[in-house]
């Protein structure tokens, strides 16, 4: 069952510290001037949307973003670049994660020579910590939730002088996750150049799957400034075990859901939404929603087992997550009011980003050997 919040956004910009980097983002140019860097492609699945009677279902697809699997890589770059412009003499960046943000602050470490310290949540798998170890970083196991470990590295930083590169702000922490954002943005602009490729360019609904709430607020962002109230529409999915945002939508302010963390879309199980994101989220989105982990599954094996000639496409448990939430809400009869409200019928066309590959491969063959 879908469980959700109707919201009515100001379909604003609040001018502050945080929409300003997002403004003055230069972060395409800069991955441009990366060696690695190349547009990740903008799929089209006609079968799957006949299948949910839709329009046109287009996926853009980061597992392809840098050899990393993830499209973590655009912010923990961008935001480190940024870092060293000013201060370059640092030697040491610290994270904590759930798994993609560390691996990409470790690679964006190594092309920048310099060390990263990635501490990660108690429930993290081997095979994650070991792709973080593989870009060079020192991997250590907290025994804590997401949230608590990003308060140990924090407090790390300050007692080791390392420098915190966390993808999600506080009161006084602003400008880094800031810069993170602003490095996602590289993902929406270039998806202006793929839909230029597309025979129904217009996107009506985009499905924007979250955890701390940093990619959506930055992809949030992007479509007020460009589209303003002509913006598609935009739904925010979470897992149920870890529904920040939504708790915070249906509290009327920001807060620590009550929920077990306990769910396979590993990148999106986080507590309370980060400070700057949330702001944006709210006055930008028009339904939140979290949805149990068994449409995350559904959602993997629609994308790897395609029907008629879709291209398939790998995703892992938090990169399906949006198409999770569309299967939840067109597939569940209490959701009834959802698709009216986003007004979802066989001309509308929907964008997911798949905004990871298979990161867990265990996980992710569990899920695709139980082909129905
Ligand atoms: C694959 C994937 N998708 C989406 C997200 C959500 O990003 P955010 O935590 O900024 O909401 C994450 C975060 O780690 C992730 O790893």
């Amino acid at each position: 069952m879908a469980n959700y919040f109707i919201n009515t956004p100001g379909n604003t910009i609040r001018p502050n510290r945080t929409t300003a980097i997002l403004r003055e983002s230069k972060a395409l140019e800069y991955h441009k001037s990366l060696s690695v860097y190349q547009p990740t492609p903008l799929v089209s699945l006609p079968a799957l949307a006949q299948k949910y009677n839709v329009g046109n279902i287009y996926v853009k697809d980061e597992s392809h973003r840098f050899g990393l699997n993830a499209f973590k890589g655009l912010g923990a770059s961008y935001a480190i670049h940024k870092i060293l412009e000013r201060h370059p003499h640092i030697a040491t960046f610290c994270t904590a994660t759930d798994g993609n943000h560390g691996r990409a602050v470790a690679w964006a470490c190594r092309m920048a020579h310099k060390k990263a310290v990635v501490f990660v949540p108690r429930d993290t798998t081997e095979s994650r910590m070991k792709a973080i170890g593989n870009e060079g970083a020192r991997v250590i196991k907290v025994d804590a939730n997401y949230d608590e470990t990003c308060a140990y590295a924090k407090a790390m930083c300050r007692k080791e002088g390392w420098q915190l590169v966390q993808d999600t702000a506080w009161e006084d922490y602003e400008e880094i996750p800031a810069r993170i954002m602003a490095g996602y943005l590289t993902q929406f602009q270039e998806m202006e150049e793929n839909l230029h490729s597309l025979p129904a360019p217009g996107i009506d609904i985009v499905f924007l799957q979250a955890g701390v709430g940093s990619w959506a607020g930055s992809a949030i962002w992007y479509y007020l400034n460009r589209y303003g109230n002509k913006r598609p529409g935009i739904v925010v999915i979470e897992p149920s075990e870890a529904n920040g945002i939504l708790a915070s939508f249906k509290a009327g302010k920001r807060v620590n859901p009550d929920c077990s963390f306990e769910t396979i879309m590993a990148g999106l199980n986080c507590g309370i939404p980060s400070l700057t994101a949330w702001d944006i989220i709210r006055n930008g989105v028009d339904v939140s929603m979290s949805v149990e982990d068994a449409f995350a599954e559904q959602a993997i094996r629609e994308l790897y087992f395609p029907k008629g000639n879709d291209r398939r496409i790998v995703a892992g448990e938090s990169g399906a997550g949006g198409l999770a939430g569309f299967i939840a809400l067109v597939t569940t009869g209490d959701a009834r009011a959802l698709k009216e409200k986003l007004d979802i019928n066989p001309t509308t066309n929907i964008l997911f980003y798949n905004t990871e590959g298979a990161t867990d491969e265990d996980s992710f063959n569990k899920i695709i050997g139980a082909r129905p």
